[in-house]
């Protein structure tokens, strides 16, 4: 029933029968139906670092949002959403100002296609998804990125999915405003089968980094915890980060991110009391984890389980201790998971504040961490929990076989 369920909200077939039912001016015209899709993501490790210009190792993950829709010439948006049973609408040529709903990811990416230059078409849709919304996958970057390509007035000439991923971004920033980085959006717009993905965030070269998926499985498990205060401590977040840099680029002038402080002089920072204590615990998160990335490729080249474990281990109680961004319900199912065996790496993953953990297992233990959380974690928090695995896959786009 489980995967039947999963497979329904996504299914080609049922999308376009959908279409059909809520668009009468889809019948006459069942050919001219496109599917564009987009996933979600999970991040591996490198949290809060995108931001400051550090790096970031997401997965795009094989649940993902999906619109079907018929391309249309009178400039007017209508997107009918599947799991609400909302409707949306909007004028290309009179953009309508921020609402505080899902349409304004919709709206803020065509706001910031158009200040690009890009040539745009209206469209009557319909979006399945089966990517749980507020679990902190990426499901805003996934309705950006699937409305950034099934608006394109010619699909087949896609700017790069880079450039895509930073007018997503833009849409976030400018409209939604939620002073994200970039890793959702390149994540969901880049993300490549059985692999992460290395992003600099400075120069934004990125790279796939191969997973050794025949000795472990990638596993979501969904605190059932609604990130709450996420877009609000978000911007308290990145605003401390911004006066750390302040600070130290005043004693330091090569400083100019996060990503040029070392842990020297952090350690002189906190020796001579230059930083407030909220912004040092800040910035020796963001120090450490971006060390972390790059210490997590060398393990997964080497297929270094234990090392992986305790990295995972080390980024999960930065996030807790000195970013404050976990929740004791994140916490309790990271506990669960690395007291289970066959689990070799587990932390929260994303934004925090609820949402989701990721964690590595032994194929042969997935089903032992199901029933481990299954049975611990409900008594403990009141929460229910969702646990499944996921499989790396590729970015958005349009779908040629449906
Ligand atoms: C959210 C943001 C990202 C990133 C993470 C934390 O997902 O959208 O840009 O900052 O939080 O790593």
């Amino acid at each position: 029933m489980r995967s039947r369920a999963r497979t329904d909200a996504i299914d080609p077939v049922a999308l376009r029968a959908q279409l059909l039912k809520l668009e009468p001016a889809a019948v006459g015209r069942p050919n001219s139906i496109r599917i564009v899709r987009a996933p979600g993501r999970v991040n591996l490790i490198g949290e809060y670092t995108d931001f400051n210009s550090g790096y970031v190792l997401p997965v795009a993950i094989d649940r993902e949002v999906r619109i079907a829709y018929l391309a249309t010439d009178d400039r007017q948006v209508v997107l009918h959403r599947l799991d609400t049973r909302e409707r949306g609408a909007f004028d290309l040529d009179h953009l309508p100002e921020r609402q505080g709903r899902w349409l304004d990811y919709a709206v803020g990416t065509a706001w910031a296609m158009t200040e690009a230059g890009l040539p745009l078409r209206g469209l009557r849709g319909v979006i399945g998804s089966n990517l749980p919304t507020g679990a902190g996958l990426s499901s805003s970057a996934a309705i950006e990125l699937a409305v950034a390509h099934a608006l394109l007035a010619e699909p087949v000439d896609a700017p790069v999915p880079m450039t895509l991923a930073r007018l997503a971004q833009r849409a976030e920033n400018a409209f939604v405003g939620v002073q994200s980085g970039l890793m959702d959006q390149f994540a969901v717009a880049c993300g490549q089968p059985a692999s992460a993905l290395l992003l600099d965030c400075r120069s934004l070269d990125w790279r796939a980094v191969s997973l050794p998926l025949d000795e472990m499985t990638l596993v979501v498990c969904h605190s059932g915890q609604a990130r709450r205060l996420a877009g609000s401590e978000y911007n308290v977040r990145r605003a401390q980060c911004d006066t750390a840099v302040a600070v130290l680029a005043g004693r330091d002038p090569s400083v100019q991110s996060l990503r040029d402080v070392t842990p020297e002089l952090l350690d002189r920072a906190a020796a001579e009391g230059w930083l407030e204590p909220v912004v040092l615990r800040r910035a020796t998160h963001v120090v450490h984890e971006n060390q972390r990335v790059t210490d997590t490729i060398g393990a997964l080249e080497a297929r270094d389980m234990t090392t992986l474990g305790r990295l995972f281990a080390a980024s999960h109680a930065s996030l807790r201790d000195l970013f404050e961004v976990s929740s004791p319900a994140l916490d309790a199912l990271v506990e669960i998971a690395v007291a289970t065996p066959g689990v070799v790496a587990a932390r929260m993953t994303g934004a925090g504040f609820g949402g989701c953990t990721v964690n590595l297992v032994r194929p042969d233990a997935v089903e032992r961490l199901r029933g481990a959380v299954e049975s611990r974690y409900a008594m403990q928090t009141g929460f229910t929990p969702r646990v499944f695995p996921v499989m790396p896959t590729v970015g958005a786009g349009l779908m040629t076989a449906t």
